[in-house]
């Protein structure tokens, strides 16, 4: 089949990919010039694991093209995703100008009958925007076409993109037209052999599926972060109660990791559109505004947790950061609980040195240039380099190569053997054994008593 897709960003370029991969001829589109000219060259603009690849193969085999005219990566094209970006508007609404930009524009330039899907996330209703504008657009020109519309929501996740999009647990498909779903479930069965994983619906239900599962899953790390800070006060080690909850079927061990805050480029966004959706439909979403308030809180967690410790005494120390992007996997850094946590240490007058294995351009990129100018926030080329001098270990990302790390070079390498865990990767006895002090996320009982104990000792 020939399909375009508009955007090149996480979902976009996974998306292009993964079809071509399948046989079919896409062509990619992206009104970011630099960006295109890096992608023709087979560069990949992100850290996507598996991606660049996919795209290389395919582009050496024709089946993957890029351009930045819309007009020409339209041609021909039965079916056209948009998957563009829906960033956050201040009052927490979605922003869809650029979903409905891209609406008018493919209305003034098609010229055949096509399907246009849109997979962006977008508030319920915006997909019949789309396609009002279209019709709109294509009668302005006196053009007598079929387009048909389609919401697609896009479920994968950043860090193991294309394997989701590769393996998809369902897909989606919101539409009134017999011939968008039945060309859709056509270019989605080589992704869903194994068993029907293709569920239709109404546009507007397919729409709020999309806000719904994200702010399930925001939800149920905002319930365990708030457990956490209660079992700290009772003595009680959330990571038993973790295990224990997890075990009964009906709850099930994902998305209940305690930590120091969600963050990414869609669950904080998307939990604020849907608070915003439904006060515009007359309801106070309760619940899901106490789910961001306590994000909130909660990436705020290992900073009140350094000042408990280290008292006003902040400024002039030096503290070795592991982790930058909003979680392993990626080089995302969009509202990444590791950018708010520099900002306090640098408001209060400490030094900050990072790491992390791949979102360091990313963060010399994407963070405050006066940071790095003032020398108040450096970027170690290695995650034990980082710790020089450190008064504590900060461990803000979870990455794989940061759960057995070489305590004892650790050790030598920091001024105080002190570690803030906002992913409680690390047994508070084994930090105690070997010779740290220990501060998890709601780890009463056993981490906090070590801890005491340890520094009481270190008192003397
Ligand atoms: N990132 C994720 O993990 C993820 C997962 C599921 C759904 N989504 C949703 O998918 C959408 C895209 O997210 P993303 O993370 O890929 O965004 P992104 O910001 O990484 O990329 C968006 C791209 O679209 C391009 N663009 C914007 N307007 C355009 C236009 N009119 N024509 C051509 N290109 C245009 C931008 O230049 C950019 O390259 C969002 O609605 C997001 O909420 C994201």
């Amino acid at each position: 089949m020939r399909l375009t897709v508009l955007g090149t960003g996480y979902v976009g370029l996974v998306t292009g990919a993964c079809f071509a991969e399948m046989g079919n001829h896409v062509t990619c589109v992206d009104r970011d010039a630099a960006k295109i000219q890096r992608l023709e060259r087979g560069e990949v603009p992100i850290y996507e694991p598996g991606l660049e690849p996919l795209v290389a193969a395919n582009l050496r085999q024709g089946r993957l093209r890029f351009t930045t005219r819309l007009a020409e990566a339209v041609a021909g094209a039965e079916v056209i995703f948009i998957a563009v970006g829906t960033p956050p508007r201040a009052d927490g609404s979605a922003d869809v100008e650029d979903v409905l930009a891209a609406a008018r524009d493919l209305g003034a330039c098609l010229d055949h009958d096509a399907v246009v899907v849109v997979k962006s996330t977008v508030p319920v209703g915006t997909t019949e925007r789309v396609e009002a504008l279209i019709t709109e657009a294509l009668s302005a020109r006196r053009e007598i076409l079929t387009v048909d519309v389609a919401f697609n929501p896009e479920f994968l996740k950043e860090g193991d993109a294309v394997n989701d999009f590769m393996r998809p647990d369902r897909v989606i498909v919101g539409s009134r037209s017999a011939r968008a779903i039945a060309l859709l479930r056509m270019l989605y069965a080589p992704f869903t052999r194994n068993h029907e994983r293709l569920l239709t619906m109404a546009v507007r239900d397919a729409e709020m599926t999309k806000y719904a599962a994200n702010a399930m899953l925001a939800t149920r790390i905002s319930f365990m972060n708030e457990l956490a800070t209660i079992c700290e006060r009772l003595g009680v080690d959330v990571e038993q109660v973790r295990v224990g909850i997890g075990s009964d079927p009906r709850i099930g061990y994902s998305f209940i990791y305690p930590g120091c805050g969600y963050g990414g480029s869609c669950f904080p966004k998307d939990v604020r559109a849907l608070i915003r959706l439904a006060q515009d439909a007359g309801v106070d979403a309760q619940l899901l505004r106490a789910v961001e308030a306590r994000n909130q809180v909660q990436k705020r967690a290992l900073f009140d947790k350094l000042t408990a410790r280290f008292g006003q005494r902040l400024a002039g120390l030096r503290f070795g950061l592991w982790g930058l992007a909003f979680k392993p996997g990626t080089d995302d850094m969009r509202e990444a609980p590791a950018v708010t946590l520099i900002a306090q240490l640098i408001e209060a007058g400490a030094t900050v040195s990072a790491f992390d294995p791949a979102a360091m351009t990313a963060a010399q990129a994407t963070l405050p240039r006066e940071w790095f100018e003032a020398g108040r926030l450096q970027l170690s080329n290695d995650q034990y380099d980082a710790l020089e001098d450190a008064s504590a270990l900060l461990l803000v990302t979870e990455w794989k190569q940061f759960r057995n790390p070489d305590f004892a070079r650790m050790r030598s390498a920091m001024r105080l053997p002190v570690i803030f865990d906002g992913r409680n990767q690390y047994d508070p006895a084994r930090m105690a054994a070997e010779g740290f002090e220990y501060h998890g996320i709601g780890r009463g009982g056993r981490g906090s008593v070590e801890a005491a104990a340890l520094r009481l000792r270190a008192a003397g």
